[in-house]
C-alpha cells in the first residue's frame, strides 16, 4: 500500500494527545492531554517526521475530524504533532472499547472478575469481537497508509492488541513494536478466555518486532501465556522487552510550585486542619484502584486506634472514568457512600476524617502530593502505578508510602514503601499506623530513595529506548 504522508515514526493509541469540545458558542475547544507518551513522542524533537494515529471520543472530536475535512488537526491544538483522527463508527467504537477493551480485557489482565461482573462469552460478545476486530482494522490500515518505507511504529496498550499483526500483513517492512500498559493475566486467568480469542490476542501481539511491558513480571506472564495457550517457542520470531516508565521529575517540580498549586497547598491544608496528619491517595475511580478497600482500612484504623481520632485525614481524589460502564457508575456511588458513612460515624464538630474529591483537577493533585504524609496506592493490580512514583518526587516533608505488592512499581519500589496485600483490610489498616508512627528522619531517608528510583527512567528516554530497540 502507498504511504501518503511518509511518517518514520507512529504512535497508534485508543485516546490521543488532544480531545475536543463544542463550546456554547458553537468553536471547538482543544485540550492538550498529559502523561508518558505525550512527554515522550515531543522527545523525538519538532522536526521529526512522526504521526499519532487516534481514535476521535465523543462528539468534539468528530466534529473536529469533520471540518478538518480529512487534513491534519491544527498544529496549535496538538501541540505541533501530526495527528490523524479516526472516526469510527460510533458503534463499532462502543463495542471496541467498552465492550471488549474495557470490560473483557481489562478485566482479564487485572484479574477483576468477580460477582456480580463474571465473564459472559455470548453471542452478543462475538458480536463485540467483531467490532474489535474492525477497529483495530481502522488504525492498522491507517498507520499503513501513513508510514514511510521501514518506518518504526509504537502500537499501544490492550485496545490495539490485533493491529501489529494486521500492520505486518499489510506492511511487512515496517518495524512494529507494542507497548502494554497494563499488567498481563498469568495463564491460568488467561484461559478463562474462548480459545480462539485468547490464541488471538497473544498472535496479534506476535505479529510485532518487538513486544514491551512495564514490568518482567507482566512480560514473564505475556510469555507463559504464549507458551500455554500456543505451544513452546511460539514467541521465537518477536522480542520482549521491559521499559519501566518512570516519573517526569523536571515537569512535574516546574508544574507543581506555579501559583494554582500553591493555592491548593492553602486551601488543602485548611481542609486538613492545622496540626493534622494526611493520608493522600489520587485515583481514577477506576475497579482496579480498590478505593473503597483503602477507604475500609482507614475506618479499621480509626477503629483500632483511637489515638488517630481528629488526628488524621484521609484525603481521597477519585476522578470519574468510564462513565459509560454501569459497574464503574456502580463503584462510583459505593466509594461516595463508604466516605459519607465514615464521615457520620466518626467525624465531629472540627473534624471530617474523609476529605473526597470527585472533579478531577490536576493542580490540586499536585498540591496534595507535595503535603502528604501518607501516601496509599493499593490497587488489586496495576501496569505501574505513577503517582507512587510522582508523590516522593513532590514530597515537602518526606511521604510515607503505602504501596500494593501487586503495582507495577513495586517491582522499583518496594524496598522503601510500607507493602501490603490489597485485599487484607486489617493488614492495610496496620500498614497506615506504621506510616504514619514512622519517625521524620526514617521518612526523608526513604523518600530519597524512592524519588530516586522512580525518576530512573523519565518518559523521554522511556519512549527513545523503545524507538532504538526496534533499530
Ligand atoms: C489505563 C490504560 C490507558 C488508558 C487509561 C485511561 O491506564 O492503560 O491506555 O488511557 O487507563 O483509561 P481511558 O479508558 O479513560 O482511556
Amino acid at each position: 500500500m502507498a504511504s501518503t504522508h511518509g511518517a518514520e515514526v507512529l504512535v497508534a493509541s485508543n485516546r490521543g494527545p488532544v480531545s475536543y469540545q463544542v463550546g456554547e458558542d458553537g468553536a471547538l475547544h482543544a485540550r492538550r492531554g498529559g502523561g508518558g507518551l505525550v512527554s515522550g513522542l515531543s522527545a523525538i524533537g519538532p522536526d521529526a517526521n512522526a504521526v499519532w494515529v487516534c481514535a476521535a471520543l465523543g462528539d468534539g472530536d468528530r466534529e473536529a475530524v469533520r471540518r478538518a475535512g480529512g487534513a491534519p488537526l491544527p498544529a496549535e491544538d496538538t501541540g505541533g504533532q501530526h495527528v490523524r483522527m479516526l472516526d469510527i463508527d460510533a458503534d463499532v467504537h462502543h463495542d471496541a472499547y467498552n465492550g471488549i477493551a474495557n470490560s473483557v480485557l481489562w478485566f482479564v489482565h487485572h484479574m477483576l472478575y468477580q460477582t456480580p461482573l463474571e465473564p459472559v462469552f455470548d453471542a452478543g460478545f462475538r458480536r463485540q469481537w467483531a467490532s474489535y476486530e474492525a477497529y483495530n482494522r481502522a488504525f492498522a490500515e491507517a498507520l499503513a497508509e501513513e508510514a514511510a518505507e521501514g518506518a518504526a511504529v509504537l502500537i499501544q496498550d490492550y485496545h490495539l492488541v490485533l493491529a501489529p499483526r494486521m500492520l505486518r500483513q499489510l506492511r511487512p517492512d515496517l518495524r512494529i513494536g507494542h507497548f502494554s500498559h497494563t499488567p498481563w493475566a498469568p495463564p491460568d486467568y488467561f484461559r478463562l478466555l474462548p480459545d480462539d480469542i485468547a490464541a488471538e490476542l497473544l498472535n496479534g501481539i506476535l505479529g510485532a518486532d518487538r513486544a514491551a511491558f512495564l514490568t518482567q513480571r507482566w512480560a514473564d506472564a505475556f510469555t507463559d501465556c504464549c507458551h500455554a495457550v500456543l505451544g513452546a517457542d511460539v514467541a521465537a520470531g518477536t522480542r520482549i522487552g521491559v521499559h519501566g516508565l518512570g516519573a517526569d521529575a523536571d515537569f512535574l517540580r516546574e508544574r507543581a510550585h506555579r501559583g494554582d498549586v500553591d493555592e491548593w497547598v492553602t486551601a488543602l491544608r485548611e481542609e486538613i486542619g492545622e496540626g493534622r496528619r494526611s493520608i493522600v491517595r489520587v485515583d481514577r475511580t477506576e475497579l482496579s484502584k480498590n478505593i473503597v478497600r483503602g477507604l475500609l482500612a482507614f475506618r479499621q484504623l480509626l477503629e483500632d486506634r483511637p489515638e488517630w481520632r481528629e488526628k488524621v485525614v484521609h484525603v481521597a481524589f477519585a476522578y470519574p472514568s468510564r462513565q459509560d460502564l454501569a459497574v464503574y457508575r456502580e463503584y462510583t456511588a459505593e466509594v461516595q457512600r463508604v466516605a459519607d458513612e465514615i464521615n457520620a460515624h466518626f467525624g465531629t464538630a472540627g473534624w471530617t476524617p474523609v476529605v473526597l474529591h470527585v472533579r478531577d483537577d490536576f493542580a490540586r493533585s499536585l498540591a496534595a502530593y507535595r503535603l502528604a504524609d501518607v501516601a496509599l496506592v493499593n490497587p488489586i493490580r496495576d501496569g505501574m502505578n505513577l503517582v507512587a512514583k510522582e508523590v516522593p518526587v513532590l514530597s515537602e516533608e518526606g511521604c510515607a508510602l503505602v504501596l500494593s505488592r501487586e503495582a507495577g512499581a513495586y517491582e522499583e519500589l518496594g524496598a522503601d514503601a510500607i507493602v501490603v496485600n490489597p485485599y487484607d483490610i486489617v493488614g492495610t489498616a496496620d500498614a497506615l499506623h506504621r506510616a504514619l508512627s514512622m519517625p521524620a528522619s526514617e521518612r526523608t531517608e526513604r523518600t530519597k530513595h524512592l524519588a530516586a528510583a522512580a525518576t530512573a527512567l523519565p518518559p523521554a528516554q522511556w519512549f527513545l529506548d523503545q524507538l532504538h530497540a526496534l533499530d
